[in-house]
């Protein structure tokens, strides 16, 4: 007998005489010769009912089956009887294969809350919203994949140990393989040189961009900023595409069709977990997913942007000013007030902007673009990258940074430059997007934030 999985079993098209799935139980009931078992694996939302008739034997088995238990079912699918299910199983045997103890299970049939599951991050997928959170997200990973395939773009892997400081924003992790309260210096550690976790694999996938044409990065970033949101997690995944002979415009255009066909994939693919998130966790998530789907994202120069924020009567915590980087409540606010769609602005000043953006002709302001989307602000952050060599080595002077350092990233622009442009997204605020969750630590398997390193 084949092993089959409860998501095909819901789907079947007709009854099968053998079936045999195995699962964890949700619920048990017992009745007058026989008992309700409700059984899920994982495959899908759904749970599968397995009705099972009592003998001496089986009675024995099912005194020990309590939530939480593995289990395998063997038996015919047949047409259900009863209100909710299209297919049940009539079970002819049951088979124990994990007791799970009820006294101190944790997940008894009950709500609980996301603080308190995020206590026992090692059983929680095995909740009804949990399970429905990995499931999309291993769904939107493969739709990334998928979205740049479709679209030529090379794949490529940059390196997770690095020796430069991509954003210098100086929050990265450090690595070392010397032993802890060494004080020999970074010439005697590992590498011969300090070396750090990524905080972005964009300088790299530059040099792949300039040479393959159309690539893009998916990966672990790594950031030791301490600032404890509900948006930032120290260990997130970054999307990081990079188009070689591209401009800020078509940066904006690939971010916005990107979003849309990642919104698009997960509607048609993920429906009923989506479904679960749209009735219990965001009641607005489907008219924001239909305004992410059919409504032109707006364009919105960093001047335009303070303007507007300078004119409102909406009270913010921070005071706007002309130069300041915008916080999420002024990007919140932008795209959830002002124009109720998710809002690109672009154009920022280089004083708060890194390296590598492209300088515009005011010399004031460069070829940044951040994409904001409701409830989350910021979900994309990209550029034009700088590709004169005079330009960018002036500017990494004015900024202090050590050309040598850097040696291999201006080569680029000393041998056959060209205007470059790409983004990062980050997948966390992607997955908090589509399913309408509004904590990070929630879309991810077993997050990384201040203080805490469990699991
Ligand atoms: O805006 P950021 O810092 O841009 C870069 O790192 C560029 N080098 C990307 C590029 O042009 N190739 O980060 C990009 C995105 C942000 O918009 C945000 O969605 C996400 O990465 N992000 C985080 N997500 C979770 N936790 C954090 N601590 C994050 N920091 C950034
Ligand atoms: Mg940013």
């Amino acid at each position: 007998m084949k092993r089959t999985k409860i998501k095909q079993a819901l789907n079947a098209v007709s009854p099968m005489d053998d079936i045999l799935v195995k699962g964890w139980v949700r619920t048990k009931r017992d009745s007058k010769g026989f008992s309700f078992v409700e059984l899920n694996d994982g495959s899908c939302l759904g749970n599968i009912q397995a009705v099972v008739d009592h003998t001496p034997e089986i009675e024995a088995v099912l005194a020990r089956v309590g939530t939480g238990a593995s289990v395998a079912v063997a038996g015919a699918l047949v047409e259900s009887p009863g209100k909710g299910q299209k297919w049940e199983i009539r079970g002819r045997s049951i088979e124990l294969i994990g007791e799970a103890d009820q006294e101190t299970f944790p997940l008894q049939k009950k709500r609980h809350s996301d603080e308190f599951l995020r206590t026992i991050a090692h059983l929680r997928p095995r909740t009804n919203k949990y399970g429905a959170v990995f499931r999309i997200r291993s769904e939107l990973a493969q739709a990334v994949h998928k979205f740049f395939a479709d679209k030529g773009f090379f794949y490529i892997h940059t390196p997770i140990i690095t020796g430069s400081d991509c954003e210098g924003a100086g929050e990265m992790f450090r690595v070392t393989s010397l032993p802890a309260g060494s004080s020999l210096p970074p010439e005697e550690d590992f590498f011969g040189k300090p070396s750090q976790l990524t905080v972005s694999g964009q300088l790299n996938a530059e040099m792949f961009a300039l040479s393959l044409g159309d690539c893009y990065t998916f990966g672990p970033t790594f950031r030791a900023e301490n600032s404890n949101t509900p948006r930032h997690a120290a260990e997130f995944w970054m999307i990081e595409p990079e188009m070689a002979f591209a401009d800020l415009a078509d940066n904006m255009e690939l971010g916005e069709e990107m979003i849309k066909r990642l919104v698009g994939h997960i509607l048609e693919h993920c429906a009923a977990d989506v479904d679960l998130f749209a009735k219990w966790v965001d009641k607005d998530l489907m008219p924001t997913l239909e305004t992410l789907l059919n409504e032109p994202f707006v364009r919105l120069s960093y001047t335009e942007a303070v303007d507007i924020l300078k004119k409102t009567k909406h009270p913010f915590d921070y005071p706007v000013e002309w130069g300041i980087d915008l916080q999420t409540e002024h990007e919140r606010f932008l795209c959830e007030e002002q124009f109720k769609k998710p809002v690109y602005v672009y154009d920022y000043p280089k004083t708060i902007k890194p390296f590598y953006m492209r300088l515009n002709d005011d010399d004031k302001t460069v070829a940044a673009m951040d994409c904001l989307v409701p409830r989350i602000g910021e979900i994309i952050g990209g550029s034009q990258r700088e590709e004169r060599l005079d330009v960018l080595t002036a500017r990494m002077d004015e900024m202090k940074l050590n050309k040598d350092d850097y040696w291999w990233y201006l080569d680029s622009r000393r041998f056959g430059t060209a205007p470059h442009a790409g983004f990062g997204m980050g997948f966390e605020r992607m997955l908090m997007l589509v399913t309408g969750v509004a904590n990070i630590r929630d879309v991810m398997p077993f997050p990384r934030t201040p203080n805490s390193l469990e699991f």
